[in-house]
């Protein structure tokens, strides 16, 4: 079975953290909507870096989001960017039919009547198109790149948001692991006013960005085109520039330093500590955030103030794919993640 683009053996993980993320802060959304006077009826929701729906075969990110919007009964508005158009179409096909099999499983159940209300006006059950209506009404697939479309969907929040509404919802950013995380359309939808109430969070590399400045800096990594990025840091040149008051990292995973940045203006965020985070601010968060941000060459003692921590192999039964799902892994493929995660320690290295 072909994987999905970006998928390594910290997809699963990275998933799980995703989802618990969003059952959690749903719940909390859920609750302050339904009693605060001073709430946008909606919560707001964008996956800057949506895929076609799926990684390495199981639910990514945007039917995450979905699925626990439905679970939590949290009314929503959901913009799934995707750079790449044939990806888009697949993922809005992939949405309708998650749809449509949770229909066929919960027949007419409150599953899917966000608010206890049919938007479509009709039984779910009886026509495969309302999916398509309904996905539609709640999901905007926004293909193209998301440094433009952010401005897309500003404009489109404004219309939906009255003003002085707060707005409770979720950005989530992940990008190929790669330069590529969506520092702009998060800095962009972090300084909206109206979004002020709006929480992020951010999967990244960090370790690509400390080796793209250091090739930046030398002779080799210039003549490759890298002069560029000889400034490029994770912390100081963007994350930073992200405007939440508080935030919280997660301890880094694997040789590539893979981590969470969850950002908020909500004093009493909850803390999810059984996922590995720590509150940025605090002596071990700062220890790990100088740690992600400078290379061992470019600190003075020359080691990373942290190891790469353990890896959570994949446990693909905690996400509840239908037995139906044509593009889930086989156990085959599953007993083969388990194994390749068994070999990680034996392959962590000094990173440069
Ligand atoms: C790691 S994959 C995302 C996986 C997805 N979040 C999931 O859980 O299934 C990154 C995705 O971001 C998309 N992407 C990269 N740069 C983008 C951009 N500037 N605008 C929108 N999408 C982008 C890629 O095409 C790719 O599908």
């Amino acid at each position: 079975m072909p994987k999905a683009v970006g998928y390594s053996q910290y997809t699963t993980e990275k998933l799980e953290t995703l989802q618990a993320f969003c059952g959690t802060l749903f719940h909390i959304e859920h609750g302050l909507i339904s009693t605060r006077g001073d709430a946008h009826p909606e919560a707001i929701l964008v996956d800057l870096n949506a895929g076609d729906g799926l990684a390495g075969g199981y639910p990514g990110s945007t039917l995450i989001m979905l699925r626990e919007a439905i679970r939590q009964d949290l009314p929503f508005h959901l913009w799934a960017c995707e750079l790449e158009p044939v990806r888009a179409d697949r993922l809005r096909e992939r949405l309708i039919e998650y749809v449509r099999q949770c229909w066929a499983a919960f027949r007419a159940g409150p599953l899917v009547h966000v608010g206890g209300r049919c938007p479509t006006g009709c039984c779910p059950s009886c026509d495969p198109l309302t999916a398509t209506a309904w996905v539609d009404l709640h999901v905007t697939v926004v293909p193209g790149d998301h440094n433009v479309t952010v401005e897309t969907i500003v404009a489109e929040i404004n219309q939906r948001v009255s003003p002085g509404r707060r707005v409770y919802g979720l950005v989530f950013g992940d990008g190929n692991g790669q330069l590529d995380f969506p520092i702009t359309p998060l800095i962009r939808l972090s300084r909206h006013p109206r979004l002020w109430c709006t929480d992020i969070l951010l999967y990244v590399n960090a370790a690509v960005i400390k080796r793209t400045r250091l090739g930046g800096r030398s002779e080799a990594g210039q003549r490759r085109g890298l002069g560029a990025y000889a400034d490029t840091y994770l912390i100081d040149g963007g994350i930073d520039q992200i405007r939440k008051q508080y935030g919280m990292v997660r301890r880094p995973h694997g040789q590539q330093q893979w981590t969470f940045f969850a950002l908020t203006n909500y004093a009493a965020f909850p803390k999810f500590r059984k996922h590995g985070f720590i509150d940025r601010d605090s002596e071990q968060g700062r220890r790990i955030i100088d740690g992600l941000n400078l290379a061992p060459t470019e600190r003075p003692d020359g080691q990373l103030p942290f190891d790469f921590g353990p890896l959570i192999g994949p446990t693909p039964s905690t996400f509840g794919i239908p037995a139906s799902e044509p593009s889930a892994p086989s156990s085959s493929s599953a007993a083969a993640a388990s194994a390749s995660a068994a070999t990680e320690p034996e392959r962590r290295r000094r990173i440069t």
